[in-house]
């Protein structure tokens, strides 16, 4: 493997590094499982094989039926799959999506918009939490459809998704779950969750790129309609040759991930929480000794890897995140200013904007990812390199 230029990486939640074992199962599958899984003689046959070995390695590491596991190109094909495969088996209703999601689920929406649907946004509060006090207006009718971001890329807000769900599940409404955060950090109990449409991203796990999951129930397949046709392949609902060997990497991947539920704040009981959110919470706490950091999201019920702040000099002049998070790449140290779809852009946040953030403040946010590869010893460096960028910023700007 090449040596990475960058000496600290802190950016896991625009991708993660591959998992232990991952490249190399990836490489074997194609070295010996290169046929065409839906094809009838011995390679196709081994194909295939793989391809159902390692949908149920999948399934088990979220406690799924296999059947459940739909396989797909990544999180934006998924999210796409779950609400625009609902709107071609029925007639326009009202979808309902958090005012922070990702572009993904916002476009989707969008584009249920653009068929004749209702779109209702869920406000939040400050904290990036949707608000519970709209809940019995928001799903009564018309409402048939509900999508929410379980775990928020740009400020690591968690939202009650179990409460939501229960409520849904008491109308008949199907949820959506954008899960692409969350599952990184562990693997929920598929069977235990209120949810019925669930979509994540191998590559945010430590899996490669190019391929992600859709989990879908029973009884909400049949209700799905095919974005993609062709050759029927995944029960019909996704045609195209499945990636194999990525599939093969990304059960590798995801059988790393511990079992580990988000607990939901709105009920105030919490399992305990994965390992690396006792360094993310010193990290944390080192970093907001220093007044020019304040953060963003909920301090408690966040991503456990996960640290957001909005960044301003020492008179409290709001600084620019992408000009920190360059000044931070000079000195290899690789973080992002918010999600990494919208990176290339210097355009005010709008997950800060529903969170009532000051317009100045939008462009100030700076985001740091963790991962099993962060140690104690690398918050030191990092700690100087950050006071570099800050004062390099400040008197550029
Ligand atoms: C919460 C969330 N949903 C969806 C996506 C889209 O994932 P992908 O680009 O892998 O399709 C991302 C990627 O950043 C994300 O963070």
């Amino acid at each position: 493997m090449a040596e990475p230029r960058t000496s600290i990486y802190l950016d896991s939640c625009a991708t993660a590094p591959p998992r232990s074992g991952v490249v190399d199962e990836i490489v074997r599958a194609h070295a010996t499982a290169w046929g065409n899984p839906s094809s009838l003689h011995q390679p196709g046959l081994d194909a295939a094989d793989l391809l159902e070995r390692s949908r149920l390695r999948v399934a088990s590491a979220l406690n799924a039926n296999p059947d459940d596991v739909i396989v797909t190109s990544g999180a934006t094909e998924s999210v796409h799959l779950a609400l625009g495969g609902m709107a071609l088996s029925r007639p326009p209703g009202r979808v309902v999506i958090s005012a922070v999601e990702h572009p993904a689920v916002t476009a989707a929406a969008q584009q249920l918009k653009a068929q004749g649907w209702e779109l209702q946004t869920w406000p939040v509060d400050g904290l990036g939490r949707i608000r519970l006090d709209c809940l019995e207006s928001l799903l009564a009718p018309p409402t048939v459809l509900v999508s929410l971001i379980w775990g928020q890329s740009e400020v690591g807000t968690l939202q009650p998704i179990h409460t939501v769900g229960l409520a849904c599940q008491q109308r008949g409404i199907p949820f959506h779950v954008d899960a692409t955060q969350v599952l990184s950090q562990g693997c929920p109990d598929w069977a235990k969750l209120p949810v019925d449409l669930l979509s994540a991203s191998s590559h945010k796990f430590g899996g490669p790129k190019g391929v992600g999951l859709l989990l879908a129930r029973s009884a909400l397949r049949r209700r799905l309609g095919p974005l993609l046709g062709g050759g029927g392949q995944e029960q019909g609902l996704r045609a195209g040759t499945q990636p194999v060997p990525l599939v093969a990497g990304m059960a590798a991947a995801l059988e790393q991930s511990p079992r580990w539920t988000p607990a939901d704040w709105s009920k105030e009981t919490q399992d305990p929480l994965p390992a690396i959110a006792v360094l993310r919470d010193q990290w944390m706490e080192g970093l907001l000794e220093d007044p020019r950091l304040q953060l963003t999201g909920d301090p408690r019920w966040r991503l456990p890897h996960h640290i957001s702040v909005l960044v301003s000099d020492h008179n409290g002049q709001p600084l620019s995140g992408r000009a920190l998070v360059r000044e931070l790449a000079r000195r290899g140290i690789a973080v992002s200013s918010g999600s990494a779809c919208s990176s290339g852009k210097d355009t005010g946040s709008p997950v800060l904007a529903a969170m009532q953030v000051a317009p100045s403040l939008q462009r100030s946010g700076l985001r740091l990812s963790l991962g099993s590869w962060v140690s104690p010893q690398h918050f030191p460096p990092l700690r100087e390199a950050l006071d570099q960028a800050l004062a390099a910023v400040s008197e550029a700007s």
